[in-house]
């Protein structure tokens, strides 16, 4: 049955109308029109529909919308609207041409985000471990790992 939910999404409060039970990823998608997060395997294994969620990287093809109500969520989208600027992890996952197809990216770029907002040194069995999570199928991991370890070593504030 269709409802108004609220969400805040992006430091932006909106009413949407929409059944509370379809996943978030969906409704970002559909009444957000945010695409940065993927459908990838609808189960809660490759990571690439993750946004931040109270600051945590979160699965989001499953989970109701309607339970992110009153949460802060976080997509990839607001990672470069300040100043126009790429984020340093986006800049350097360009600069380590650290994607092939590009569908994992945004999984990658949420999960690195959530080390390093909390460990801002990762050793690079912590970075693997955070990016672990996230299935590349082109198998590109090793590019992605020293593209976190550059943006942390670049970037005191992420
Ligand atoms: S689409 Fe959500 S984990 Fe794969
Ligand atoms: S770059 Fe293709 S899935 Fe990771």
């Amino acid at each position: 049955m269709m409802k108004k939910i609220e969400l805040e999404v992006n430091g932006r409060k909106k009413t949407v109308e929409v059944d509370p039970e379809e996943p978030l990823l969906y409704v970002l998608r559909e009444d957000f029109g945010l695409n940065g997060p993927k459908f990838g395997c609808g189960l809660h294994q490759c990571g690439a529909c993750m946004v931040m969620i109270e600051g945590t990287a979160t699965y989001t093809c499953r989970i109701p919308s309607g339970q992110f109500e009153g949460q802060k969520i976080e997509t990839i989208e607001n990672l470069s609207i300040n100043d126009n600027k790429l984020h340093p992890l986006q800049q350097s996952f360009f600069e380590e041409q650290a994607a092939q197809c590009g569908y994992c990216v945004n999984g990658m770029l949420i999960a690195a985000l959530d080390l390093l907002r909390k460990n801002k040194n990762p050793t690079e069995s912590e970075i693997r471990e955070a990016l672990h999570k996230i299935i590349c199928r082109c198998g590109t991991h090793s590019r992605f790992i020293k593209a976190v370890k550059k943006a942390a070593a670049n970037s005191s504030n992420l």
